[in-house]
């Protein structure tokens, strides 16, 4: 079977965009591969972070995952913190890595800015700790929204220099390919359709979270931006608005777009704002209810927890391994 690797940070609730970027993907594919799903803790620390609720939202995202569908049957979810290759793997990969294959990173550059004059090293090198999270599991593909499409890049071409050094003609790490799938790849802002839906964004109502509760999704869809034409339309690139919210609709609807077109085509915008609160509360309600109960046993996702370490690090220490002794490396005896 193929591997899968992918992960999301522990920096906020979930969102609809990392629902339809990465989980409902995971979770639609997860029996055709061998799936590691990481809680990506070490990336949430290269904005500043808040220590006393890190712990808690790593759990939050792990239960979430969980609550959404992913099924120990076929899946292994683990901390990417708990196991330590990846750190170790991260920095072997920095001191082979080209500074200006980082600073030109988009996500960097626009992060950037946001945090100014104390922009920390670790913003920089985010891409090459993804490489690492990822290159360890020798994963061939890696499910992910359309923003990592340029992460998932720089993975390939530090594979490629990573052999090409210390390969002697052989693959030692193998070079995974991106998974994007065209519905939901970019999820964009309530309150701005050019923008993406994000974590970070500090407008509570720019999204709508996976928890958020029937009155919350209610007020933040009755203030999303929107424009003032009549009838809700597909591929109108004037109305970027519009194309998200009604994208959002099909997605959770689970019905074929030519149907919502012609369901949608003649309302107005407060008839369709009632249609997708519905939808969005509805839709929600068994996450919601599967996360409740799921969190009522801490035991419970402790072990699923251990039991992912354990499983992660036979196969990441083995790379590791790997990696250390191509690069000429004594291993302890
Ligand atoms: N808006 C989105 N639409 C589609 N996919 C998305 N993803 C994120 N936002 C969207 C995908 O979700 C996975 C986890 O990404 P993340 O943890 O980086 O999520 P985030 O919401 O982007 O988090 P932050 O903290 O706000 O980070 P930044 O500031 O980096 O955006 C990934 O597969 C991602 O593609």
């Amino acid at each position: 079977r193929q591997r899968i690797l992918s992960g999301v940070q522990p920096t906020g609730n979930l969102h609809l965009g990392n629902y339809f970027g990465a989980i409902r993907n995971w979770v639609e594919i997860q029996d055709q591969f061998d799936n590691y799903f990481c809680v990506v803790d070490l990336h949430a620390i290269t904005a500043p972070h808040n220590p006393a609720t890190l712990a808690s939202d790593t759990y939050t995202i792990a239960a979430l995952y969980l609550a959404c569908g992913i099924d120990l049957q076929y899946s292994n979810i683990f901390v990417q913190s708990h196991v330590s290759a990846h750190s170790e793997l991260a920095w072997l990969l920095n001191c082979i890595t080209p500074m200006n294959w980082l600073t030109d990173m988009i996500q960097f550059k626009e992060k950037a800015v946001k945090q100014g004059e104390n922009v920390g090293v670790g913003l920089l090198d985010y891409p090459v700790l993804m490489a690492a999270d990822i290159l360890l599991y020798n994963a061939d593909k890696v499910p992910v929204g359309e923003d990592q499409k340029q992460h998932l890049e720089l993975t390939r071409d530090i594979t490629d220099r990573f052999n090409h050094l210390f390969g002697k003609g052989k693959k030692v790490l193998k070079s995974p390919e991106p998974m994007i799938r065209k519905d939901g790849a970019r999820i964009m802002s309530l309150t701005d359709g050019t923008k993406k839906m994000s974590k970070s964004d500090p407008a509570e109502g720019s999204r709508i979270n996976l928890l958020d509760s029937p009155d919350e999704i209610t007020k933040k869809i009755k203030r999303c931006k929107t424009d003032p034409i009549r009838g809700i339309v597909f591929d109108d690139p004037a109305r970027p608005e519009c194309q998200n919210l009604l994208t959002i609709y099909m997605l959770l609807s689970g019905k074929a777009k030519e149907d919502v077109a012609a369901e949608c085509a003649d309302m107005g915008w407060g008839d369709f704002k009632k249609l997708l609160t519905e939808t969005t509360i509805n839709a929600l309600k068994p996450i919601q209810d599967k996360y409740a109960e799921v969190m009522a046993d801490k035991g419970y996702l402790e072990s699923v927890l251990r039991e992912g370490r354990q499983k992660a690090e036979v196969v990441a220490n083995q790379t590791l391994k790997d990696v250390k002794t191509a690069m000429g490396y004594s291993l302890p005896q």
